[in-house]
């Protein structure tokens, strides 16, 4: 039961300047901003939503295709997937572009200052759902805006059931196209600051989504999350993390939880679990594809945190 993972994939570039921002960008000299900060570490990770999804997939030990578009600079980030056993068959080059790429400079007070380029996942349209056989189950992930609304169509009319994940990509639509994203979905993730984003643009409340897809699930970060699904409201608690390196990147490690226990046809509170514990692995990791482990492992923390055999 394969899953099309629809989504970015990107490099982030993560630069930290040893110094405070606030001492270097001036209150009164803004209107002619000129700085530079030297940032002698450098971290260039593997992400992007797509990506993030089918490694922690693939250690869950479940079965993903990515479908994103890609630049020239893409070799590393493949060969990265080529080691780890992910497909790249539906992952499009196209040589004129650049990979989706974020670079963060942030400084010793956890400032940051972003500056995204989207590059090859502006064309992500031009991969289709049909071209991608065996499929039974996707994920409309954080994406260009043409591909998120065409791969959802595409699954629509494919009668393949999938999950709407709009993450940052939410504020690309207006309330017509959300509700008609909704109305197509089979499920709806969030999280907390989305949910609020996705209600007041739908102009439904969240249990009105909930009754317009088999589940929408609320990601609430250190607070656990929330599955509402059948008329009922599960709630997930958190798994323990044995430290807390870095957030980004716990709600693609939470999704392809839910696309494993979907894959599998485990029941909602054991799904949520599922999710909630690779977010907790997640986070024990700076990056977003750097932590590890295998289902073995899995299966006996699961147990640990939640008391149950997977
Ligand atoms: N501090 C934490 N301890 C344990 N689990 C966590 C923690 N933070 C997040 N998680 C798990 O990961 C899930 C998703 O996190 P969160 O709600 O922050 O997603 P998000 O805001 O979409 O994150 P991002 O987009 O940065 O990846 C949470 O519901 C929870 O299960
Ligand atoms: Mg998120």
């Amino acid at each position: 039961m394969t899953a099309l993972i629809c989504g970015s994939m990107a490099y982030d570039t993560v630069m930290v300047f040893e110094g405070r921002f606030r001492e270097h960008i001036l209150a009164d000299r803004i209107h002619v901003l000129n700085v530079s900060f030297l940032a002698p570490s450098m971290r260039r990770n593997f992400g992007g939503c797509a990506g993030n999804i089918a490694y922690n997939l693939r250690l869950l030990g479940g079965s993903g295709l990515i479908m994103a578009t890609v630049g020239h600079d893409f070799a590393p980030y493949g060969r990265w997937l080529d080691e780890r056993g992910i497909a790249q068959t539906h992952v499009r080059v196209l040589p004129e572009e650049f990979t989706a790429q974020a670079f963060i400079t942030t400084d010793l007070d956890d400032n940051q200052i972003t500056a995204f380029h989207p590059g090859a996942m502006n064309h992500s349209h031009l991969n289709q759902v049909s071209a991608a056989s065996g499929v039974r189950i996707g994920i409309v992930a954080p994406d260009g805006r043409q591909g998120m609304l065409d791969h959802a169509a595409q699954f629509a009319a494919a009668g393949i059931p999938f999950i709407f994940d709009p993450g940052q990509g939410l504020p690309m639509f207006n309330g017509e196209e959300l509700r008609a994203l909704v109305s197509r979905a089979a499920w709806v993730a969030v999280n907390d600051y989305e949910g609020s984003l996705l209600t007041e643009r739908t102009g439904w409340s969240l249990q009105d989504i909930a009754a317009r897809v088999r589940a929408l699930v609320v990601t609430r970060g250190s607070q656990g999350s929330c599955i509402y699904a059948d008329g009922h409201q599960h709630d997930i608690p958190v798994a323990r993390a044995a430290r807390l390196a870095d957030p980004t990147g716990c709600g693609d490690a939470y999704r392809a939880g839910l696309l494993y226990g979907l894959q599998r046809g485990l029941d909602w509170p054991t799904t949520g679990r599922v999710a909630s514990l690779a977010g907790a692995i997640k986070i024990e990791s700076h990056g977003t594809q750097q932590h590890d482990f295998d289902p073995p492992a899995f299966a006996a923390r699961f147990r640990e945190n939640f008391g149950a055999a997977l």
